[in-house]
């Protein structure tokens, strides 16, 4: 693997398409046990408030049956809180989540929510759970999570991978640098730095070039290149992509 750069594989759009035609084929479990069999270092899953691609017994197949870290990426909700403090993942990841959106659009707003956060966050240490925030790549969020006591934070790399895909070269320039930055900064206080939210091959290989990145978790794209190279060689792709951008850095 690149130097100290893990991979997650999330595995929620596996379990989308199962959701197209109910019953329980494609099964998201026996994607991640694939995923990890060929190199992925952890899985994540994230059991949404409307359950429209993960469900509970998928996360507690997740818990009972992986060999390698479940991220269980989650709302800082009672239900969920309670449900990890039960099942026991390795990592919790908090994320906003609102019904409407079609996925996590933006990063957690640590500081407008840290009374509600703080409780939470002590709850999920005290199961055991390495806690990480999914937060925009700024100085505030950042220093917020920090405060926080949460050991992890993972920056929102959407705000680059789509000014990436609508060729603003300009903008995704800006992002990049926002997010390198963040990454320092979130280093320099201690913080685990992971990042997610769009990924491909090519955002991959150049976000590895940034040394304070230790891990990237990445679904969508890796399902979708799975349709066309199976979700074997597309993980091995990603993971040669994060090595050769590691290597150049
Ligand atoms: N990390 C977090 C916290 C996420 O919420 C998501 C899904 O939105 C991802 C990583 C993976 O994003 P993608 O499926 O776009 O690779």
């Amino acid at each position: 693997m690149a130097e100290g750069l893990r991979l997650g594989v999330n595995i929620d759009h596996v379990a989308t398409v199962r959701n197209a035609r109910g019953g329980i084929l494609p099964d998201p479990v026996r994607a991640a046990h694939l995923a990890i069999a060929v190199g992925a270092d952890g899985i994540t899953a994230h059991l949404r408030e409307d359950r429209r691609h993960i469900r509970d017994d998928d996360m507690e197949r997740l818990a009972a049956e992986l060999t390698k870290p479940l991220n269980f990426e989650m709302a800082a909700t009672d239900e969920m809180i309670a449900l990890a403090e039960r099942l026991k993942p390795h990592a919790a990841c908090l994320v906003p989540e609102k019904r409407e959106e079609r996925t996590t659009e933006g990063g957690l707003d640590v500081v407008g929510q840290e009374a509600q956060l703080a409780p939470r966050i002590a709850r999920l240490k005290a199961a055991g759970c390495r806690v990480s925030l999914f937060i925009e790549p700024d100085e505030a969020p950042i220093a917020m999570a920090a405060k926080l006591g949460a050991p992890v934070v993972e920056l929102h790399t959407g705000s680059w991978c789509h000014a990436v895909a609508d060729g603003k070269t300009a903008k995704a320039e800006a992002e990049f640098q926002r997010l390198a930055s963040g990454a320092a900064y979130a280093a320099k206080l201690g913080l685990e730095v992971h990042a997610g939210h769009g990924l491909d091959y090519d955002t991959a290989r150049k976000l590895a070039g940034v040394p304070a990145f230790v891990e990237f978790n990445i679904g969508h794209f890796l399902v979708g290149e799975a349709i066309f190279v199976g979700l074997e060689v597309a993980i091995r792709r990603m993971r040669k992509a994060m090595e050769e951008g590691r290597a150049s850095s």
